[in-house]
Parts: C-alpha cells; sequence; structure tokens
C-alpha cells in the first residue's frame, strides 16, 4: 500500500528551527544523550481554540497547538491538567464519554476530524494507553487483528505473515517473539505486551501515534527499550506523548507543551521548556528538576 499522501497545510509563520540555547554554566541533571530529530516534517495535525468539557468541567481550555511529523511532541502537567483528554480528543475517542462536549476544531492534514470516517481517523490516529492491553490471543492474531480489520475478513495467515513481522520489527520485539508467535499475548512480560501494542498501533500504519504515559507501568528496562523505539519512530510518523516523567520527556521531546488547569501554558522546543521556561508556572513545574 503505498505511503498515504502528505498534504501540507498553511501554517500562521513558517517554522524557524531552534538553535539549542547557552547552557549559562549549568548543567542539567538529565543532560540529554540521544539523536536529535533529523529536522521537523509536515505538519500533520493541528487544534485550534480547542475546549472540552464534562458537563460543567472544562479540562481542556482553548489550546490551539500544531503536531509535526519527525518529532516528539510531549504533553505535561500535573494531574488533572487535561492531557488525556487532549490527547484522546485527537482521534475523537473523547466522544464515547458520556457528557463530554467538544469546541474548536481539530484538522488531520487539512481535513477537518470531524468529516472522516471514525474507524479510519483511528487507523490514521492510533493509540497506546497506560496499562498494555493486548486482546486475548495470539501474539501474532494481535498484530494480524489490526491487518485483518483493514480489509476482508478472511485473509490467510500466509499473507499476513510479512506485514505482522514487519511490524514486530519496527516496535523492537520481533527477535524475541519470532520463535513463539502462537503463545498467548497475555503470558509475555508487561514491556513485551506495551511493545506488542505498539506493533499493532503500527500495523494500521498509521500517521500519527499517541501514547498515553505508556512505559509507567513498566520497568526501567521495558521503559529505555521503548524510549528508543518512539525515537525511531518518529522519522516517519508525528508521536504525541503523555508524560508525568519529566526526565523522560526531556530525553525523548522535541518539543514540550506544558498545560496546566485545562490550559496550554507554554508551547515549545523542549531545551527551551526546560532550560529557559518563559512562565513562572512552567518554571514552577520543571524547576528543580532542570535548573
Ligand atoms: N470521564 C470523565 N468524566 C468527568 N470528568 C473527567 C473525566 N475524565 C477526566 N475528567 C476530568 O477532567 C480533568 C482532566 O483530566 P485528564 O484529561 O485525565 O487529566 P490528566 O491526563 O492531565 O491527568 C480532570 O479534572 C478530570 O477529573
Ligand atoms: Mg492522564
Amino acid at each position: 500500500m503505498p505511503p498515504p499522501p502528505i498534504r501540507r497545510i498553511v501554517v500562521d509563520a513558517p517554522h524557524q528551527p531552534v538553535e539549542a540555547p547557552p547552557l549559562n554554566g549549568h548543567v542539567p541533571a538529565a543532560k540529554r544523550a540521544r539523536p536529535r530529530s533529523s529536522g521537523q516534517g509536515p505538519q500533520r495535525m493541528r487544534t485550534e481554540a480547542l475546549t472540552i468539557a464534562y458537563g460543567e468541567k472544562v479540562a481542556v481550555n482553548n489550546v490551539s497547538l500544531p503536531v509535526f511529523q519527525g518529532e516528539v511532541l510531549a504533553l505535561i502537567g500535573p494531574s488533572g491538567c487535561g492531557k488525556t483528554t487532549l490527547l484522546r480528543s485527537l482521534n475523537r475517542l473523547v466522544e464515547l464519554t458520556p457528557g463530554a462536549a467538544r469546541g474548536g476544531k481539530i484538522a488531520l492534514d487539512d481535513a477537518d476530524v470531524d468529516g472522516i470516517e471514525v474507524t479510519t481517523l483511528r487507523r490514521q490516529i492510533s493509540m497506546v494507553f497506560q496499562q498494555p492491553n493486548p486482546f486475548p490471543m495470539s501474539i501474532f492474531d494481535n498484530v494480524a487483528y489490526a491487518l485483518r480489520e483493514q480489509g476482508s475478513r478472511r485473509v490467510k495467515r500466509a499473507a499476513l505473515e510479512a506485514p505482522v513481522r514487519e511490524a514486530l520489527t519496527r516496535a523492537g520485539l520481533w527477535d524475541e517473539v519470532k520463535d513463539d508467535l502462537d503463545r498467548p499475548a497475555l503470558r509475555m512480560s508487561g514491556g513485551q505486551q506495551q511493545r506488542l501494542c505498539i506493533a499493532r498501533a503500527l500495523a494500521a500504519r498509521p500517521e500519527v501515534l499517541l501514547l498515553d504515559e505508556p512505559c509507567s507501568a513498566l520497568d526501567p528496562r521495558s521503559t529505555t527499550i521503548i524510549e528508543e523505539l518512539i525515537l525511531d519512530l518518529r522519522e516517519e510518523l508525528a508521536v504525541v506523548i503523555v508524560t508525568h516523567n519529566l526526565q523522560q520527556a526531556y530525553r525523548i521531546a522535541d518539543r514540550v507543551a506544558f498545560m496546566f488547569l485545562g490550559e496550554l501554558v507554554e508551547y515549545g522546543p523542549a531545551e527551551e521548556v526546560f532550560e529557559r521556561p518563559q512562565h513562572t508556572r512552567t518554571a514552577d513545574y520543571v524547576g528543580g528538576v532542570f535548573g
């Protein structure tokens, strides 16, 4: 299948690559030891004045935010500030919550997400949750599920072997499971289960990958593997990750959006937000860790 066409939408101002700021003599606690993104790709998504309320409670307030391919965007902020709500709105999962109401616009490429058929949309913008949630079936079938859904129900296993292998390889899991594809997914370790969920999400060939605290239930080794994986994936798709782990955001994010009480307080290159925040609220939140 050819990759989806890339349609550019008009951005208010051309993107200016930002040089890392001088460190002013201090060395941040968690200096990045990772390759930088090879460069910002096209804008894939954008929210415009996005507001989401659960009944009377406003969870996201007037947020306008672009999402670029070639980058990892981290949403950070204290618990309850609307990160998950914003993330789930991008592929219209929020509308499954009774009483949730949305204002403003969300675009994927130049198309309003409201105009895209919802299963198609959720293939293009796929999501991985905090708790690994493999289906109670074999490793192979978990990944094949996403492929079978796409076309005829009666696809032969032989036809699925190559794409299943590719998705498991991209998710960094192939070598560990290649001799064991018929094993029940629920017998895998937590870290393997989460990579399987990433493989399942990738099998649909999404343009945008949403990750909601994907490592918070995992051990440090699995966390490292998934962080490396995210850095590889950002070259081909746009990655948006919610994390309460500031060190993790600092290690893997190219851009950071800091939210507080539903509002987007600060958005910018990771180095700027962490090392030279513009707003006191951001400094209070990220300070201590990096200041
Ligand atoms: N299903 C829901 N019904 C009602 N209120 C909700 C629901 N989900 C989240 N909220 C509220 O919306 C606000 C933002 O929640 P959430 O997006 O989960 O924040 P975060 O991910 O930053 O912790 C919180 O005040 C939370 O209590
Ligand atoms: Mg959350």
